[in-house]
């Protein structure tokens, strides 16, 4: 299956894939986990990056277009793949469709998460992330690890994201409404999105997607 997860920062649009790719077998590619590989390796595609991730902005089109690219062409796009932070405006979703049609292929949904704005603001004060792996992803009251601080899935360091703090993440959220939000909409006119109310356990969530995926295939 080839999907897209939109949803606003802290939806849990990471939670869902790293669950949902292993479900389905595809792949997850994130393109924020993209970046921030790109920058503990100190790319210069990362040194670009940080600067506008620091600052809650997107990262210019014409960088994550053919990162995101490259990317899914890595992993045979054909076979499915699960996108997710990609595409995040109108020119993403645009590129993403002409990029698919090269390719012969269509994507078979679009997810997206709802959360209320509360609830996304507490999710991220309190996200920790696992150095080794960034779809390893915990809560310090929802999801904690065993041991403080101790990826549960392989045993890494676990941080808070540079672009986690408050001011930050309003910014994040208002280039959601402004920015991404209007590609729900262009989605909507192929017929191709599910909405799925994303409050409640992880799992609720991710049943609740899967039973969406079914009734759309
Ligand atoms: P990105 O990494 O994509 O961040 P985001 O979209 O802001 O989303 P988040 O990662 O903050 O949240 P999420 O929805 O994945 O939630 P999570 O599962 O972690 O992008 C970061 C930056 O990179 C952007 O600002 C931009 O600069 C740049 N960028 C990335 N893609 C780009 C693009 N296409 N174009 C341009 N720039 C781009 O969950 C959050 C927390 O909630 C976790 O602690 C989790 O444990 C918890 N949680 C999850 N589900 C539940 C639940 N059901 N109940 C309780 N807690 C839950
Ligand atoms: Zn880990």
């Amino acid at each position: 299956m080839r999907i897209v997860l939109v949803g606003p920062p802290g939806a849990g649009k990471g939670t869902q894939a790293h669950v949902l790719a292993k479900t389905l077998s595809i792949p997850h590619i994130s393109t924020g986990d993209l970046f921030r590989a790109n920058i503990g390796q100190g790319t210069p595609l990362g040194l670009e990056a940080k600067g506008y991730m620091d600052a809650g902005r997107l990262v210019p089109d014409e960088v994550t277009i053919g990162m995101a690219k490259d990317r899914m062409a890595q992993s045979d796009a054909a076979n499915g793949f699960l996108l997710d932070g990609f595409p995040r405006n109108l020119a993403q979703a645009k590129a993403l469709d002409e990029i698919l049609a090269e390719w012969g292929i269509a994507l078979d949904g679009v997810l997206d998460l709802e959360v209320p704005e509360d609830e996304v603001v507490k999710r991220i004060a309190g996200r920790r992330l696992c150095r080794n792996d960034g779809s390893h992803v915990f809560h310090v009251d929802y999801n904690a690890p065993a041991v403080e601080g101790v990826c549960d899935e392989c045993g890494g360091e676990l941080y808070q994201r540079a672009d986690d703090t408050e001011a930050t993440v309003r910014h994040r959220l208002d280039v959601y409404h402004t920015e991404t939000e209007p590609i729900i909409a262009y989605y909507q006119q192929q017929g191709v999105v599910s909405t799925i109310p994303a409050l409640g356990k992880v799992d609720e969530v991710t049943q609740r997607a899967i039973e969406a995926l079914k009734s759309d295939s």
